[in-house]
């Protein structure tokens, strides 16, 4: 079955010759087949006219949290009110995720992957995390790896309440590790006061890294310290959040492969600074923006809004800002087949009820989305009761 795309105003591509204007695109299965000018469009088996909207790839949210039950919403009334963020918040979702049985924690996961498709976003990761146990980071693994795009095992969370650091460090490099392994591509670890420190860190990396593991860490989110130093060390795919960072760690980052990625919505709902997304770019690290959908520090799977922060709030440019949510989050995931719109790229594609991606910053807080197809296939833009 393809499908041809047509009365595309604006086609943002993320490629040398885009954006493109006047465009048309083919679907061909889960593949784009071509892309081009209107003119020159070849049949395909239906047509859909977007009658002159903007179309750019789906957003890759390389950061979420999404396998976990209940949620935080008393913590988050007493921050607005004015107590800190800390990491020991996790706990609480720990004990609901332990609680919940496998269909709850499924059913929540669609769940939010369907809220955050309607929204645009059509390659998701997503982490365990909230189960701070063999069985519990198991099944974890397990129910991500059957509904996300990218399963990230993070064990090195936090250390369970009542448990040694040290040998909570050993169960996670040895028997935690083997349990996950064969369902997921990635290993994450929370370098931070109150979580991991550099030792323990640098401990989870090498033992995922020696399991054929990807690494990535969540570095520098509540105060400086070494997670970007560790990240760029290890070779990880990206360090996420870097709110906190010394001059030596946007130079490191720059001259690195490590991506920055930078999760806005966690930064306004924790009340940090913003991400200093200006002294990246122009130091020339390479810069994603994710959702860091959680039930703690950051409860929405929305990109668009983390693309209007970004604009509105932390000097991004637009088409900085698009490629960050887009080609970046790929590149933190280290794939090329998602977050472009290329001839045999994975068939990803919003269409947004505007003519141009400005119009994401210039009506912040509108639901744009008004199409989206995933591997090929057209997915439901609306919200619907259950049932
Ligand atoms: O990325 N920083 C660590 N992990 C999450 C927060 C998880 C939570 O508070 O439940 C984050 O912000």
């Amino acid at each position: 079955m393809s499908t041809l795309i047509t009365g595309v105003a604006e086609l943002t591509t993320n490629e040398p010759d885009g954006p493109l204007h006047d465009a048309a695109l083919v679907l061909d299965g889960e593949r784009i087949a071509w892309v081009g000018a209107a003119s020159d469009a070849p049949a395909a088996d239906e047509r859909v006219d977007v009658g002159g909207r903007a179309v750019l790839p789906g957003w890759v949210d390389s950061h979420t949290h999404l396998v976990f039950a209940g949620d935080r919403t008393a913590e988050f009334e007493s921050r607005m009110a004015g107590r800190p963020y800390s990491a020991g918040g996790i706990a609480v979702t720990v004990e609901a995720t332990r609680a919940a049985t496998d269909d709850s924690l499924a059913a929540n996961l669609v769940r939010l992957q369907r809220e955050a498709i309607r929204q645009g976003t059509t390659c998701l990761e997503t982490k365990t995390g909230y189960g701070l146990n063999v069985a519990d980071e198991e099944r974890s693994a397990r129910i991500a790896g059957q509904v996300a795009d990218e399963v990230t095992f993070l064990g090195a969370h936090l250390v369970p309440p009542g448990a040694d650091a040290e040998s909570y460090v050993d169960l996670v490099c040895g028997e935690m590790l083997d349990a996950v392994a064969p369902h997921v591509r990635w290993a994450d670890v929370f370098c931070e006061t109150g979580a991991f420190d550099e030792e323990q860190s640098g401990r989870v990396l090498r033992a995922a890294a020696g399991r054929g593991l990807g690494l990535r860490v969540h570095g520098n989110q509540l105060g400086a310290g070494p997670g970007v130093r560790l990240a760029v060390e290890h070779g990880a795919a990206s360090v996420d959040h870097c709110t906190y960072l010394a001059d030596a760690d946007v130079d490191a980052l720059a001259a690195s492969a490590t991506v920055a990625t930078l999760l806005p919505a966690c930064d306004l709902s924790t009340r940090q600074p913003l991400a200093p997304a200006r002294r990246l770019l122009d130091a020339g690290a390479t810069v994603a923006l994710a959702s860091n959908a959680n039930p703690g520090s950051s409860y929405t799977t929305s990109m668009g809004f983390c693309v209007s922060t970004a604009v509105l709030q932390m000097r991004m440019t637009v088409s900085e800002a698009v490629w960050s949510a887009t080609a970046g989050g790929a590149r933190a995931l280290r794939r090329d087949d998602v977050g472009v719109i290329r001839v045999g790229a994975r068939a990803d594609v919003q269409v947004l009820d505007a003519p141009s991606v400005t119009h994401l910053a210039y009506r912040p807080g509108v639901p744009l989305t008004a199409a989206v197809w995933r591997r090929g296939e057209r997915m439901p833009t609306e919200p619907g009761l259950p049932g």
